[in-house]
C-alpha cells in the first residue's frame, strides 16, 4: 500500500494541525476547565480593563460592558451580520473583485483552467498556485507586483476528478507540487477592477523545485547535506508557505509552515529520529505523494532533507532571476508569518510564531543595523533568536537561544530550534499564528488561534501545557489575541508586559469565560483568529481560520470572516464574511490604502462551494481586491 493510500482516511477527517496529533493519542481528559484565572483579573486592574472587565470573566456575559456608541467608533463602516452564503459579503459602500485564481495562467502561452481535468503539471507550473495565503504588494515605477504564498492543495478539490479525490498518476503528484510555493504577479487596475498583467516581466513562479541559497548558521552544516547537495548550501524549493513578511529594503519574506506533511518513508522499518518526530515527520506523508516521484521526500533515502525546510525565505520580487535565500538564523519551525520592525536604534526585530499546539513565540534581533538607503541585503543572515516566557503577572521575558543557554551549537539551534526553546523553559502557547506590530507605537499582537490540548496534554516535545498566563482556558476552542509592550518601547529589550486584547467565544452558548471577553458580543462573535495586520490608522484587521459548522459551540458564527478592531477601545466589528468552507488569510494594501487585497483560501474544502465562478464550477482559492465605492482609502 502506498503512503498516499494509507493517508486517505486520515486526510478526509483531519485538518493540518490535527494530522500532527493522530500519532500521539491524548490521555483520558476531564471536562473543560472553567476556573477563572487570577491572571486575568489581575490584568484588568493593571490595564484598566480595556478589553474585558473582571466582572465579565467572573460573572459571564451578563456582565458584559457596553460597546462605545457608533458615533465614537473609529471603525467607519456598518458592521455586517454573519452568514453561510457561498459568496463574499462586505459592508454597504464597498465592492470586491477577483484578482487571481488558482490555475490562472501568468503568461498568454499558458492554458486556461480546465474545470474537467484541473490542469497538468505543465499548465500548473505556468499558472497561479493553489491555496493562496500571505502576500505583499511592491510598487515600483508605478507598477504593482504582488508576491503571494501558495500554501498547499486541498486534495479533494485539486484532484476532485480522481477517485477519492487523491492524486493517482506521476503527473498528478508533480502537478500538486507545482501548485505550491510562491506566485509573483504584476497586477493592474483597469475600469475599477484589478487583474493579473499577463506576460509581465515580473511574473514568476517559485516552486518546490526552485533553487534556494541556504544562509546563516545552518549553512554547510553536516545536518544540511544531502546526496543532491553534498555542500549543504543550496536546497531545492519552498512549500507550505503560510504567512509572510516584508522588509523595508524591498524584499518579500515567505514562511514555511507545515513542511513535515510532505515527507514519508518507503522503508517501513526505518527508525525515525526524535529530532524528526518533534517536527511531526513519520513514515507516511499527508497524501501529497511527492516521494513517489522525488526521492528527496523519502526520509529513508534522504534523512537530512527535512532539515532544509521550515525556514523563513527572503525573495527579491523585482528580480525574477534572483535566487531566494533561506534565512536559517530565524530558526526552523512551523513558521506562521514574519513581522518585521526597525527598532529606534536601527536593529531589525522580527517576530515569529510557531503554529502548533504548545509550541512557542519567537523574536529575532539582527546583529547589524538597518541603514536607510544603504545595503541591508544580508541583515537577516546574522543575529540572535529569542523565545518568549510569559509570567502570570502580565510580565514576560525573551530568553536568548545561544550555545551558552542551550548547550547546542549555533547551527543546531537554527536547525533544531524547538528543542533549543524547550531547553530554556519557554511558554507553550495556544498555536501562535500571525504577529502584527502597531505602526505608530511599540505594541505587538499575536493571534493564538485555539488549542484543544491546553491543560490536557504535552506538546510534541513533552513540555507541559498548563492553563494560565496568555493561555487561560483549558481545551481552548475559540482562541485569543495576546499583545505586549517591550520595556521602554525598545523591541530589543528582554522584558515586556502583556495582556489579552480579546478572548474569542460564543456568548449565545456559554455564560462563562468560554463566552469570550466583554468585547465579544452576539453581533461580532468569531472563533480562531489567524491573520492579523494593521492599517495606516492603527486599526487591527483580524482574519479567521476556524470552525464554520455554525453548530454547537460555533452556533451563529457562520462562515470564516474578517473583522476590524480598535486597539484603544477594544471594539471589534465584522467587515467581511467569506464563502462556504474557506478561510480568510493574507492582506496587502496599495500605497494609497484605496485597495485592500485579501486571500480566500480553500473554498469548498469539504464540498458545497462553487466560489468564485458559481454554477457547477470547481471551487478555487483566489485573491480578491476590496475598494470603497466613493474611492476613498479603506485603511
Ligand atoms: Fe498556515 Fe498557521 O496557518
Ligand atoms: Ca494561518
Ligand atoms: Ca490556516
Amino acid at each position: 500500500m502506498s503512503s498516499v493510500e494509507k493517508s486517505v482516511e486520515t486526510l478526509e477527517k483531519y485538518s493540518f494541525d490535527e494530522l500532527d496529533e493522530i500519532r500521539r493519542t491524548p490521555p483520558e481528559t476531564t471536562d473543560f476547565d472553567r476556573i477563572v484565572d487570577t491572571v486575568l483579573t489581575r490584568r484588568a486592574m493593571l490595564r484598566g480593563g480595556l478589553a474585558f472587565g473582571t466582572a465579565a470573566l467572573v460573572m459571564g456575559t451578563t456582565a458584559l460592558t457596553p460597546m462605545p456608541a457608533r458615533a465614537e467608533s473609529k471603525l467607519p463602516f456598518m458592521p455586517i451580520e454573519t452568514n453561510g452564503l457561498d459568496t463574499i459579503t462586505v459592508p454597504d459602500g464597498y465592492s470586491w473583485n477577483v484578482v487571481a485564481t488558482w490555475g490562472e495562467p501568468l503568461w498568454s502561452s499558458g492554458q486556461d483552467f480546465d474545470h474537467v481535468n484541473r490542469g497538468t503539471s505543465e499548465s500548473q507550473a505556468r499558472a497561479f498556485g493553489d491555496c493562496n495565503d500571505g502576500m505583499a504588494l511592491f510598487t515600483h515605477n508605478g507598477r504593482h507586483i504582488l508576491a503571494v504564498n501558495n500554501e498547499y492543495t486541498t486534495l479533494r478539490v485539486h484532484f476532485g476528478h480522481r477517485p477519492d479525490g487523491l492524486p493517482v498518476t506521476p503527473d498528478d503528484y508533480r502537478k500538486g507540487k507545482m501548485a505550491h510555493g510562491v506566485s509573483v504577479i504584476e497586477v493592474a487596475q483597469t475600469g475599477g477592477r484589478w487583474a493579473i498583467v499577463k506576460d509581465s516581466p515580473y511574473n514568476r513562479r517559485i516552486t518546490p523545485d526552485s533553487k534556494m541559497e541556504i544562509t546563516g548558521p545552518a549553512r554547510g552544516h553536516d545536518l544540511m547535506k544531502t546526496s543532491g547537495d553534498p555542500t549543504g548550501t543550496v536546497s531545492l524549493g519552498t512549500w507550505n508557505n503560510c504567512g509572510n513578511g516584508r522588509t523595508p529594503w524591498g524584499t518579500y519574506l515567505t514562511c514555511e509552515e507545515n513542511f513535515n506533511g510532505y515527507f514519508g518513508s518507503s522503508d517501513e522499518s526505518y527508525e525515525v529520529s526524535p529530532e524528526l518526530s518533534r517536527y511531526g515527520i513519520d513514515h507516511t506523508d499527508w497524501g501529497y505523494g511527492w516521494l513517489n516521484v522525488d526521492s528527496r521526500f523519502d526520509i529513508s533515502k534522504e534523512p537530512n532533507e527535512p532539515n532544509r525546510a521550515g525556514y523563513v525565505v527572503e525573495i527579491d520580487p523585482l528580480d525574477p532571476d534572483s535566487m531566494p535565500k533561506k534565512r536559517t538564523a530565524m530558526g526552523r519551525f512551523k513558521h506562521e508569518n514574519a513581522e518585521l520592525v526597525v527598532n529606534s536604534d536601527g536593529h531589525v526585530v522580527v517576530y515569529l510564531g510557531d503554529d502548533e499546539r504548545g509550541e512557542f513565540l519567537y523574536k529575532f534581533v539582527t546583529a547589524g543595523k538597518h541603514v536607510e538607503g544603504g545595503d541591508n541585503t544580508d541583515l537577516l543572515e546574522t543575529g540572535t533568536l529569542y523565545v518568549a516566557k510569559f509570567n502570570d503577572a502580565q510580565t514576560g521575558k525573551w530568553l536568548a537561544l545561544t550555545p551558552e543557554t542551550t548547550g547546542m551549537s549555533e547551527a543546531e539551534i537554527a536547525i533544531h530550534t524547538r528543542m533549543a526553546a524547550s531547553k530554556v523553559g519557554a511558554t507553550t502557547m495556544d498555536r501562535p499564528e500571525w504577529v502584527a506590530a502597531h505602526p505608530n507605537k511599540a505594541e505587538i499582537y499575536c493571534a493564538l488561534t485555539n488549542n484543544k490540548n491546553r491543560g490536557k496534554k504535552t506538546n510534541a516535545g513533552g513540555d507541559e501545557q498548563p492553563v494560565g498566563g496568555p493561555n487561560p482556558r483549558a481545551a481552548n476552542n475559540y482562541g485569543q489575541i495576546v499583545r505586549w509592550w517591550p520595556k521602554g518601547s525598545d523591541h530589543t529589550s528582554e522584558d515586556f508586559e502583556w495582556d489579552l486584547f480579546v478572548m474569542a467565544g460564543n456568548p449565545t452558548v456559554h455564560d462563562d469565560k468560554y463566552g469570550g471577553s466583554s468585547n465579544v458580543t452576539p453581533q461580532n462573535m468569531f472563533n480562531s483568529p489567524d491573520g492579523l495586520a494593521f492599517d495606516s490608522k492603527g486599526r487591527l484587521w483580524i482574519q479567521t481560520d476556524g470552525n464554520y459548522s455554525n453548530e454547537g459551540d460555533f452556533a451563529g458564527m457562520g462562515n470564516n470572516q474578517m473583522l476590524v478592531g480598535d486597539p484603544e477601545t477594544g471594539e471589534i466589528n465584522r467587515f467581511l464574511v467569506g464563502p462556504i468552507g474557506c478561510e480568510i488569510t493574507g492582506f496587502a494594501w496599495t500605497p494609497d490604502y484605496r485597495t485592500l487585497f485579501v486571500g480566500i483560501q480553500h473554498p469548498g474544502e469539504k464540498g458545497g462551494s462553487h466560489f468564485p465562478e458559481g454554477g457547477n464550477a470547481v471551487p478555487r482559492s483566489c485573491v480578491i481586491a476590496i475598494t470603497r465605492d466613493d474611492d476613498q482609502p479603506i485603511g
